[in-house]
């Protein structure tokens, strides 16, 4: 009997082990591999997401206007993604909104950071924080940490965009990515999600019924009710 229980135990601690890739605590080495060794990434969490109610009132309300004045601008142009970058001295730099030009990666994250580098020469991102109505896709997180942003605030999420909203999307949180920065530098990007998230969900609506939409996508999500 307790064999067996032994035998269950440890085979949990296998499974648990087997889903974070080749690690094995008791014969894998954490640093440089030798030349023979098969290599593999260090299994690491997901970046820890803050929320609104985790925030001080004030610093809350300066995000939540900064992204009424994103929405703003989606809700004039008639456009979803639109982003913002502010310097940590409290100043917009400059915007960016997904236009679908030049070319289909030009999401609004993309476009302010080429943006801001165009108007004010900005190479790198260490100071700035940066807004954005929808959750930045795996693409736009990887480009994020590549520019070392050193804050990231966004509206709706990328599993309300696809699983709710029926907008295509590659089924990822941006958390993953950020969670990753590790093979870059020692500083990570502080994340902040759902600020006004009510605001934003109703800003991206629904396409779930417009299948004609180019957005659309039908939505392949594990759904829990609670
Ligand atoms: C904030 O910093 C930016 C970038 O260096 C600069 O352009 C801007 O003038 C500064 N604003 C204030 C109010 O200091
Ligand atoms: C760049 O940012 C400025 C300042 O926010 C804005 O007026 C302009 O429309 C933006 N350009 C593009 C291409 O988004
Ligand atoms: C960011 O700001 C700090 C001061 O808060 C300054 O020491 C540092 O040089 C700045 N980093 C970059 C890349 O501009
Ligand atoms: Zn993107």
């Amino acid at each position: 009997m307790r064999l067996l229980l032994l035998a269950l135990i440890l085979s949990f601690i296998g499974l648990s082990y087997a889903c974070k890739g080749n690690f094995n605590p008791y014969t894998t080495t954490i640093g440089q591999c030798g030349s023979t060794d098969r290599t593999d990434w260090l299994p690491t969490d997901n970046a820890p997401v803050l929320t609104p109610a985790n925030l001080d009132p004030a610093e809350l309300a300066v995000h939540e206007a900064r992204m009424d004045h994103i929405l703003a601008m989606g809700t004039a142009l008639k456009r979803k993604f639109v982003a913002s970058i502010y310097h940590q001295n409290g100043t917009l730099m400059c915007t960016g909104v997904n236009m679908g030009k030049p070319n289909i990666i030009s999401h609004g994250e993309i476009v302010a950071i080429n943006n801001c580098t165009e108007l004010h020469g900005i190479t790198v991102f260490t100071n700035y924080t940066l807004y954005t109505t929808g959750e930045p896709c795996a693409m736009c997180a990887g480009a994020l940490v590549w520019a070392d942003f050193k804050t990231v605030v966004w509206g709706t999420y990328n599993s309300d965009l696809l699983c709710k909203i029926c907008m295509s999307n590659i089924p990822m949180d941006s958390a993953y990515i950020f969670g990753r920065s590790y093979g870059l530098r020692s500083s990570s990007t502080t994340l902040i999600g759902g600020v006004r998230r009510a605001q934003a969900d109703a800003f991206f609506g629904s396409y779930c019924s417009n299948p004609n939409s180019i957005y659309y996508i039908q939505p392949k999500c594990a759904c829990t009710p609670q």
